[in-house]
């Protein structure tokens, strides 16, 4: 089976919700409580991370409070108080050495500058090692902070997503790689002609630049992207060099890798300039039964209202106080699911296809917020990674432990041996940059010769 991919290694993300993954965390014992505010807490996990040799660690984020019935959000903390995620990652770069920082930053919510401002400045405090995972937010919370009433339509986020990027990737470019002489001899600190304005006039920004930061020193942080609907399959194709997505049976993983893969031609990619890594939620225990037993207590943690609450949102909005958590999901009008595509089309489908209740909808749902997740023993849980790697459904994975320190430790110190000795997964770092350990090419800059 090894043969099918001889010279590959699998790429592993570690996703760091604040006290884990698994929507009843923080009531786990073991969890740290405090997370959302905790520097320690993330500086600890980053290095648990590095010791398991992860690619990277990721920072989901939004800019606002979550909305919702407070009866619920009171019960489920889960980023209503959290840090900025930039700002945490410059402060765990000097506590790690190899580590990949993935921070998350929305282009309908922020400004085209600021944001090449704050990725560039992350990739020269941490030696190259700056991620930036591009999303156009599903929050009707953050454009009420932001001057307006309504979110952007759906397919109106993603064009505005495209032209940012644009933006950001001509700003990163501002200044070439060798534009900094600092020659005291001749007086000269910067060579004029390697400084360029991008003067971009578009349909949504007008941004003259340059930007007030040298060119990264990865070129250009890796850039990430979350989407899975069609046009944000497009937007993935067009610039991701990493892509998180939530997938649940091999067929379904390989039909998308081999979609997304197919659309890069177009814009002049190549398809292993492009990671595909689906987030993966593994409950590990010493023994299969163990597993079981640590899940089934983490699902018996879950509110009804908490359940019901992010079922709601998954489904536009629609309120299902009024039925019976033991019945069928209701008809949900279709219009509801303009918003959030993807979840949406997946709880209905569990509905449909699986007849489920709402409130085994809710527990499937709930516990893994809409990702896989993969009950058992460390070597059940590495042969499963095995089969989907070897099978081409994944490049890698984007592990969420179910709670936090503890989830992350087990796999950490369980799982990753275990891929080690199936020859799967690296045992040292190959180099000092994030695009280093993912194998990536650093872009050159458009204004350089011979480029
Ligand atoms: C692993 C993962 C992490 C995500 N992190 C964020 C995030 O931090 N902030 C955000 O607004 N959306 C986040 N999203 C949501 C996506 O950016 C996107 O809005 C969602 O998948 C729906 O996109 P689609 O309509 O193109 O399918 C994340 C999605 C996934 C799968």
């Amino acid at each position: 089976m090894r043969a099918e991919r001889p010279n590959e290694m699998m790429k592993l993300g570690a996703f760091f919700h604040p006290t884990g993954n698994h929507v009843a965390a923080w009531l786990h014992p073991e969890a740290q409580i405090d997370a959302g505010t905790n520097y320690r807490h993330y500086a600890q996990l980053a290095q648990t991370a590095e010791r398991g040799k992860f690619d990277l660690m990721f920072l989901a984020d939004a800019v606002a409070v979550r909305e919702g019935k407070l009866a619920a959000l009171s019960r489920w903390p889960q980023y209503m108080v959290f840090f900025d995620p930039v700002m945490l990652l410059s402060a765990v770069a000097p506590v790690t050495k190899h580590l990949g920082l993935v921070a998350t930053a929305t282009t309908s919510y922020n400004e085209p500058y600021n944001v090449a401002r704050e990725f560039a400045s992350l990739d020269h405090i941490s030696g190259g090692r700056a991620g930036w995972n591009v999303v156009t937010s599903a929050n009707l919370a953050e454009a009420r902070n932001f001057g307006r009433e309504a979110h952007y339509e759906h397919d109106e986020r993603y064009e505005r997503a495209i032209e940012f990027s644009e933006i950001v990737f001509g700003l990163w470019d501002s200044w070439e790689d060798d534009a900094f002489i600092r020659d005291r001899a001749t007086g000269r600190y910067f060579d004029p002609a390697k400084l360029h304005v991008l003067n971009h006039k578009g349909p949504h920004f007008s941004v003259r630049g340059p930007l007030n930061m040298a060119r990264p020193p990865q070129g250009r942080p890796v850039i990430f992207q979350a989407g899975s609907s069609e046009v944000g399959r497009e937007l993935a194709a067009r610039i991701a060099e990493g892509v998180f997505t939530p997938q649940h049976t091999l067929p379904a993983a390989q039909q998308f890798c081999r979609d997304l893969k197919g659309r890069m031609a177009k814009y002049g990619r190549q398809p292993d300039e492009l990671k595909v890594m689906p987030g993966l939620n593994p409950v590990v225990g010493r023994t299969t039964k163990e597993a079981y037993e640590k899940h089934g207590y983490l699902q018996s943690l879950i509110h009804p209202d908490v359940g019901l609450e992010l079922l709601s949102n998954a489904l536009g909005g629609f309120d299902l106080s009024e039925y019976d958590i033991d019945g069928p999901l209701p008809d949900i009008p279709e219009y509801l699911g303009l918003n959030s595509h993807t979840a949406f089309r997946q709880v209905t489908g569990w509905a449909r296809d699986e007849k489920l209740t709402i409130r085994q909808l809710y527990e499937r749902f709930a516990g893994a917020r809409g990702q896989r997740t993969v009950i058992g023993s460390p070597a059940e849980i590495a042969e499963h990674m095995a089969e989907w790697f070897l099978g081409r459904g994944v490049d890698g994975f984007l592990v969420q432990p179910p709670y936090l320190p503890g989830g992350l430790d087990d796999f950490v110190d369980l799982v990753v041996p275990e891929l080690q000795q199936r020859g799967l997964f690296r045992s040292e770092y190959e180099g000092t940059t994030l695009r280093g350990n993912l194998g990536l090419k650093r872009p050159p800059s458009r204004y350089a010769s011979g480029s």
